[in-house]
């Protein structure tokens, strides 16, 4: 299977009933990697529904050395972050209000500011991360129209976009408009890149990416990589 300029994708079909242990195994193991190899880890955790039951088993691994992880958000629904749509909410309840690291290495897009400017500040922040790549792993979502984080099918900014965060308007269907995320540079500036995707929804503009159909081949989910690995990890179709 092709990718964009990172490592090639790996496709781990799972049944739906192990999907959330795979991918927590997988992740666990990475973070571990990266702090044994490198002293930390920084993770991009993703928003959405399917990541929760990843991260609530991610939060009861004890094997995880979680001072030495900073935590990113991919992106964000402009609400403030107890809202029932915040994904950092969300974040927080199955995974970093559970485990030991510290507030200083919670870097929270603040959503509540709305979307310019929440994204104006987090790429200012991520400007200053020096590093290369910036982030150790990145855990991506994707939506049936093949968006993934805040970064939608036909939006023109999401090609043009050159910084590491970006505001975004999301379409119609989608309950909370005004978004604020990281851009496709930020995204795919990792070692290891896990996109999550299950669902009978998905299905069909999956099995497209993942032949390579090339009328999928500009979807905002289809242009992530990782430098050093790319990993699906989806249910059987
Ligand atoms: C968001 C997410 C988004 C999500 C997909 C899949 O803010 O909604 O970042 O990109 O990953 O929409 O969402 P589900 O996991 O809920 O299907």
């Amino acid at each position: 299977m092709t990718a964009v300029g990172g490592a090639p994708r790996e496709v781990l079909v799972v049944a739906a009933a192990a999907f959330a242990h795979t991918a927590a195994a997988l992740l666990a193991e990475a973070i571990g990697a990266a702090v044994t190899a490198r002293g930390k880890c920084r993770i991009v955790l993703a928003g959405g529904r399917t990541p929760a039951a990843v991260y609530r088993l991610l939060a009861v691994d004890a094997t995880i050395p979680w001072a030495q992880v900073s935590a990113f958000i991919g992106d964000e629904r402009c609400v403030p972050p107890d809202h029932a749509d915040s994904n950092y909410r969300m974040i927080s309840e199955t995974l970093l209000s559970l485990v030991s690291i510290g507030d200083d290495r919670i870097f929270r897009l603040r959503g509540e500011l709305g979307g310019a400017a929440a994204a104006a500040e987090y790429d200012v922040m991520l400007d200053a991360l020096s590093g290369q790549p910036k982030f150790d792993i990145v855990i991506s979502g994707m939506g049936a129209d093949g968006h993934t984080a805040s970064l939608f099918p036909g939006d023109p900014t999401v090609e043009r976009a050159t910084g590491w965060a970006m505001s975004s308007v999301a379409p119609p269907q989608f309950a909370i408009s005004d978004r604020a995320g990281l851009t496709l540079r930020a995204l795919n500036a990792t070692r290891l890149q896990v996109v999550l995707c299950t669902g009978n929804d998905k299905q069909s503009v999956r099995r497209r990416i993942l032949s390579d159909a090339p009328e999928a081949a500009s979807l905002p989910v289809a242009r992530l990589s990782g430098m050093e690995r790319t990993v699906w990890i989806v249910d059987p179709d």
